[in-house]
C-alpha cells in the first residue's frame, strides 16, 4: 500500500511495505489453507464496522461482523469536522471492538479510516484519541487506495472479473477498474450520501451536480461497457428495494444481479415512493434509509453515464480486500466455492473426504457434463452430508437453506438454488410442500431435474461407506439407452441392502432408466465402459 496519508505510521516492525496496516503478514505459509483469525475494523464515515475472519483462507467466513452506523461524515460541509455526535459514538465503538477483539484472542486489530476521518480537519485528533483510549492505530487511506482496496475485494470473489467497481460511503464514491484479476484505473469523488445531503439549492442543484460530477469521472474511467459492481451499504439498501420492487424470492445480496432497466425503474420507484414505507418493507435501517434517495440519485447518473451490461452487487469490498491484497497467488488461484466447501466437510462432515469418493462413484452420470456442472456437482458431493447433526424431520429443508442463504463467494443465485435443490433431495425424494417452492421457479425445469438426479445419486451414494482399502462398486451410465448399472464388488454386496436397493431405483426413474444390478468377481476390473 503505498499511498498511505501522513496520520499513517510506518511499518518498522517487519520493514515490508506492502504490508500495508497489517504488522505481521497474514498467510505467512502459502500452503496454509486455513487462516489464523484475522480481525479488521472499518471507521468508515457512515458506519464503523467490526469483521473478524476465520475458516478456509480461500474463502474466510464471518466469524464475527458488528456494524455501528456512527455518520462520521454528517453535516461536515459546514462544519469542516467530523460530527460531534458520531466521534463520540465511533470512539465507543473502537473501545468496544478492541475490548472484543481482546476477548477473541486477537494477535492485532487492522484499522483502516476513509473519507470523512481522511477530509476533516479533527481526523487526526480522532485518530489520536483512538489511540490513547485502546492502543490502536488507525490508517487514513485516500480515495485512489480505498478504490484500489474495494476493487481488491471484488476480486475475492470473482477472481477473474472485468468491469468497473464502485464504492459508496457516506462520504465519498469511488470506481476503480478490473480486469484479468488485477485492478486498474481508480478514481474517488465526494458524491457520498452525508455529503450531497449537505448541498444547498436542493434536487436541481443536487443533480446537476452529480451530473458534472461524473461527467469529470468518465472522462478519467473512460468507456466502462462491461459488468458493474457495487460496493458500499448505501447501495445494498437499493438492491434490497430493487428485490422488494421485482418481488425477487432469495434475499442474499451478494452476487445479485440487476439490469439497467431493472435499476432505472427502481430509482424511479424510490423518488416516487416514500422511503419510510419502503424501508420497513425492505428491510432496511432507518439511518440507512434516510441516505437511499441521495444514493439512488448518484446510481441513476453512474449507469446513464456509464451504460453497464448488467449490474452485480458485491457484499465484498474494502475488509475482504484488504485480505486479498495479502493473498499468495497460489491461494487466490482456489476456487473460493470449493474451499469453502472443503472447508465445511472438514469441520462437520462425520467422514471427512468420503466427498471426494462420493464424487468419483458419481462421476460416470456427468461425463458429457459442462465445467460449471462438475464443479456444481464436487460442491455438493463436498456438502452432502455436513447437515448430518439436525433432526431428521428438517434436514432436507435445512440443508436447502443453507446452500442458498450461505456466506459463498463465487456461486450465482441460480446456482445457490441448483445447490439447495440437489442437497435437499440428498435427504428427500419429493420437494412438494416446502416453505421454498417460490425459489424453485428461479430454475428452469430441466435443471431442477438435474438437481433431483444429483440428490438422489448422492442419496444412494451415501450408503455405502466403505474403508478405503476395499473394493468400491461402479456406476455405469448410457445415456443413449437410457440404461444405468450398477456393478457391486463383492465387499460392496453386505451393503447393498433394501433401503440402498429402493434409492437407486428411485434414482433409475428420475433418470427415466432402467437399472441393472451385476455383480464382478473379486479383483476384476468392471470392463471399460462403452461411451453412449
Ligand atoms: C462508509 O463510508 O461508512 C461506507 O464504507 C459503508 C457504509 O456503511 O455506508
Ligand atoms: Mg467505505
Amino acid at each position: 500500500m503505498a499511498q498511505l496519508t501522513e496520520h499513517s505510521p510506518p511499518v518498522p516492525e517487519t520493514g515490508v511495505a506492502d504490508l500495508g496496516p497489517f504488522s505481521k503478514p497474514l498467510f505467512e505459509d502459502p500452503s496454509a489453507r486455513k487462516l489464523a483469525r484475522v480481525g479488521v475494523v472499518d471507521v468508515g464515515s457512515n458506519s464503523v464496522r467490526l469483521v473478524v475472519f476465520d475458516g478456509a483462507a480461500r474463502s474466510p467466513a464471518y466469524f464475527y461482523n458488528e456494524k455501528i452506523m456512527c455518520a462520521l461524515g454528517a453535516d461536515m460541509a459546514d462544519t469542516g469536522h467530523l460530527s460531534i455526535e458520531g466521534r463520540a459514538r465511533a470512539l465507543s465503538a473502537m473501545k468496544r471492538f478492541k475490548k472484543l477483539a481482546d476477548g477473541m484472542g486477537l494477535s492485532e486489530l487492522t484499522c483502516v479510516a476513509t473519507a470523512a476521518v481522511r477530509d476533516a480537519t479533527d481526523g487526526k485528533a480522532f485518530c489520536e484519541e483512538v489511540r490513547q483510549a485502546t492502543g490502536l492505530r488507525i490508517w487514513v487511506i485516500d480515495g485512489e487506495e480505498e478504490a484500489r482496496l474495494s476493487a481488491q475485494g471484488v476480486l475475492l470473489g470473482w477472481p477473474g472479473a472485468y468491469g468497473l467497481v464502485c464504492d459508496i460511503g457516506g462520504s465519498s464514491m469511488e470506481l476503480a477498474e478490473i480486469s484479468g484479476g488485477r485492478v486498474g484505473r481508480r478514481v474517488t469523488s465526494q458524491l457520498g450520501p452525508l455529503k450531497l445531503r449537505d448541498i444547498k439549492g436542493g434536487a436541481k442543484a443536487r443533480k446537476a451536480h452529480i451530473k458534472e460530477v461524473m461527467e469529470t469521472l468518465e472522462d478519467r474511467m473512460g468507456s466502462q461497457r462491461d459488468r458493474l459492481f457495487l460496493v458500499g451499504g448505501s447501495w445494498r439498501a437499493i438492491a434490497r428495494i430493487d428485490m422488494l420492487r421485482r418481488g425477487y424470492p432469495l434475499h442474499v445480496l451478494h452476487e445479485y444481479r440487476m439490469t439497467r432497466k431493472s435499476v432505472s425503474a427502481t430509482v424511479e420507484y424510490i423518488r416516487k415512493n416514500d422511503v419510510e414505507d419502503l424501508r420497513t418493507l425492505a428491510g432496511v435501517s432507518a439511518t440507512r434509509a434516510a441516505l437511499v434517495p441521495y444514493a439512488a440519485e448518484v446510481l441513476g447518473r453512474l449507469i446513464k453515464t456509464f451504460k453497464p451490461k448488467d449490474i452485480a452487487i458485491s457484499s465484498y469490498g474494502i475488509r475482504e480486500g484488504m485480505l486479498y491484497e495479502q493473498m499468495p497467488q497460489r491461494l487466490r488461484d482456489r476456487d473460493p466455492l470449493i474451499e469453502a466447501c472443503r472447508f465445511a466437510e472438514a469441520k462437520d462432515a462425520r467422514m471427512p473426504g468420503f466427498g471426494k469418493a462420493l464424487n468419483s462413484f458419481i462421476a460416470p452420470l456427468y461425463k458429457s457434463a459442462s465445467g460449471p456442472r462438475k464443479r456444481m456437482v464436487k460442491a455438493a458431493c463436498l456438502l452432502h452430508d455436513v447437515s448430518w447433526r439436525a433432526h431428521p424431520d428438517y434436514r432436507a429443508e435445512v440443508c436447502f437453506d443453507n446452500a442458498t442463504r450461505a456466506n459463498l463467494g463465487g456461486l450465482k443465485h441460480s446456482e445457490r438454488i441448483f445447490l439447495g435443490l440437489a442437497l435437499l433431495h440428498r435427504y428427500s425424494n419429493k420437494r412438494e410442500n416446502t416453505r421454498f417452492e417460490d425459489l424453485y421457479g428461479m430454475i428452469d425445469e430441466r435443471t431442477r431435474l438435474e438437481a433431483e438426479v444429483l440428490g438422489k445419486a448422492m442419496r444412494f451414494g451415501a450408503m455405502l461407506w466403505m474403508n478405503k482399502d476395499e473394493e468400491r462398486g461402479e456406476l455405469r451410465w448410457f445415456p443413449q439407452k437410457k440404461q444405468l448399472e450398477l456393478w457391486l464388488t463383492p465387499d460392496m454386496v453386505p451393503l447393498f441392502g433394501e433401503v440402498a436397493e429402493a434409492r437407486l431405483s428411485s434414482l433409475a426413474s428420475s433418470l427415466g432408466a432402467n437399472v441393472t444390478v451385476k455383480t464382478r468377481k473379486r479383483g476384476k476390473r468392471v470392463p471399460d465402459q462403452i461411451s453412449a
